[in-house]
């Protein structure tokens, strides 16, 4: 048997072992059921590659999404818009007759009465025609709107009052390295940005943490079992980042599936939350070589967090859990059964 193979069933044997450690018991996927959110807790819904040109997969999972927070009862303190806002253009910037129809209406404030915290995407770095990064930015600025993006990268703690989590919301359209900075409409970071990003990002992590979880995220997926696959910039520049300072969860878009992959040892989990809107793409790795979970469907996430523990689910587009895990401020992973 070859190393990558072996090393391969000992972190999936190695995880399996330590999620039945945290749940006290067999987990049974067949039995997930219905969510039953806990009212007291702080409630985000995440929706990543949604703003697609052609907008009917996206009204169904945002119908999904809607359904979801009224059948619960819920009331959603923020939203998490994993990037790939805006695929194609978006005449006019700011008065782009889009922010109405695929945004504000789209999720609307009658039902997500809350900030909707934005980062940004590859489609969003593209001129359609003039920079749809400084849109969103302009945008989030102009007030009035729950959309939020103060700049390309920021950190927040959530919620204001007794904050539970610490969000560090980065920028992952890293230069490309061969240096070439444009393709066509397409920009990126500049190589001088990435490296200002990476040092707030170590002088951020360094400070005393003074909440429970913490919590990184970024459009680009460090780990993807997806057609784009591991991002080799954020393996090198991210994970060990991760892994020192504990954070105990990655939360990415990018490739158009749902995913949560953990490693045996490693503090992180792995979230990608990219079935918004955008075309499915075809998973490359199936999730029993790398899970415990990815597979290729429309939806979106549930992020519940209270002191003792945070529970992530994987809805699809009809609002029905798919998927989900618990865990606690020491890094204790639990899959939901
Ligand atoms: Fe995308
Ligand atoms: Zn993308």
């Amino acid at each position: 048997m070859n190393d990558s193979l072996t090393r391969r069933r000992f972190l999936r044997q190695s995880f399996v072992f330590s999620a039945l450690a945290g749940v006290g018991g067999v987990p049974s996927f067949a039995g997930l059921g219905k969510a039953r959110p806990d009212a007291a807790a702080t409630q985000m819904l995440l929706v990543g590659d949604w703003g697609y040109e052609d907008f009917q997969a996206q009204s169904k999972v945002a119908a999904g999404m809607r359904t979801y927070v009224q059948e619960h009862s819920l009331k959603t303190d923020a939203l998490l818009m994993l990037g790939d806002n805006w695929y194609g253009p978006l005449p006019g910037g700011v008065a782009s007759e889009r922010w109405r129809t695929q945004f504000e209406e789209m999720y609307p404030k009658s039902v997500f009465d809350c900030p909707a915290y934005a980062i940004l995407g590859n489609h969003d770095y593209q001129r359609m025609p003039e920079s749809k990064v400084d849109s969103e930015l302009a945008y989030a600025n102009k007030g009035g709107t729950r959309w939020t993006m103060p700049s390309r990268w920021y950190r927040f703690e959530f919620p204001a009052k007794n904050p539970l989590m610490t969000v560090i919301a980065l920028d992952s359209n890293m230069p490309h390295p061969a240096g070439a900075q444009a393709k066509g409409a397409n920009f990126t970071l500049t190589p001088e940005e990435q490296a200002e990003q990476l040092k707030w990002l170590e002088l951020e992590l360094e400070k005393q943490l003074t909440t429970p979880f913490l919590i990184v995220m970024g459009h680009h997926p460090i780990f993807s079992n997806g057609m784009h696959g591991d991002t080799p910039v954020l393996v090198r520049d991210w994970e060990p980042l991760l892994r020192k300072h504990k954070v105990h969860l990655y939360l990415a878009g990018h490739d158009h599936d749902m995913q949560h992959l953990e490693f045996a040892g490693h503090p992180t989990s792995f979230v990608l939350s990219g079935g918004g809107g955008a075309d499915l793409y075809t998973l490359k790795i199936e999730e029993t070589l790398r899970g415990p979970y990815a597979a290729k469907v429309y939806g979106f996430s549930h992020l519940e967090v209270t002191a003792e523990k945070l529970t992530l689910r994987h809805m699809d587009e009809a609002g029905r859990v798919m998927h989900g895990f618990t865990k606690t401020p020491d890094g204790t992973v639990g899959i939901l059964s």
